[in-house]
């Protein structure tokens, strides 16, 4: 097994419609290609983790970093790992109306991911860090400019 964790920048704000588009092609793509992770959408920022063997992982890697929805693709953390963390390939954003994206196959409600005290990869560690500061985020960032927002989780992870 092998995994690769990202964070990006998306071109602008995306709409709940756009996520959405996001989220349903890459659901059956990742289930077509035995891909499982997580991928955070939060103020503009992305973070997401690919598992599945390692030519899978790397070759869908290289398809999302020419994405044209996101710039500033940072590699933070890749390697061998003995088992799959994920049993699916989830997205995760939150959301005005989380009830009409509970019918959507892949979403979770960022509040409902539960990550372990103890995480098996530095990889998962860095969800972490992201999916807590995403959750704060969902309060207070509208006050808050995107630069400041993407400085701020840079400065984190870099
Ligand atoms: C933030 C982000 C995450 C993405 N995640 C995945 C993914 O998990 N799996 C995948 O196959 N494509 C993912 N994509 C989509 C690919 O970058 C790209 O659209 C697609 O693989 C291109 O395939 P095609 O040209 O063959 O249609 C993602 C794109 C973005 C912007």
């Amino acid at each position: 097994m092998y995994y690769i964790v990202y964070v990006s920048a998306s071109t602008r704000l995306l709409t709940e419609n756009e996520l959405k588009a996001i989220l349903i092609e890459n659901e059956l793509k990742n289930r077509q290609n035995d891909i499982t992770g997580l991928l955070l959408y939060s103020a503009g920022i992305f973070m997401q983790v690919l598992e599945g063997n390692r030519v899978s992982v790397e070759e869908t890697y290289q398809l999302i970093r020419k994405d044209i929805w996101h710039k500033d693709v940072i590699k933070l953390s890749e390697g061998n790992c003995w088992d799959r963390f994920f049993t699916d390939w989830y997205m995760s954003f939150n959301t005005r109306y989380p009830q009409s994206f509970a019918a959507y196959k892949g979403f979770a409600e960022p509040s409902s991911i539960l990550l372990p005290a103890k995480t098996p990869t530095p990889g998962i560690e860095l969800l972490k860090i992201f999916l807590e500061g995403s959750l704060l985020f969902n309060d207070v960032y509208k006050g808050v400019t995107v630069g400041a927002v993407r400085s701020k989780f840079y400065r984190t992870f870099q």
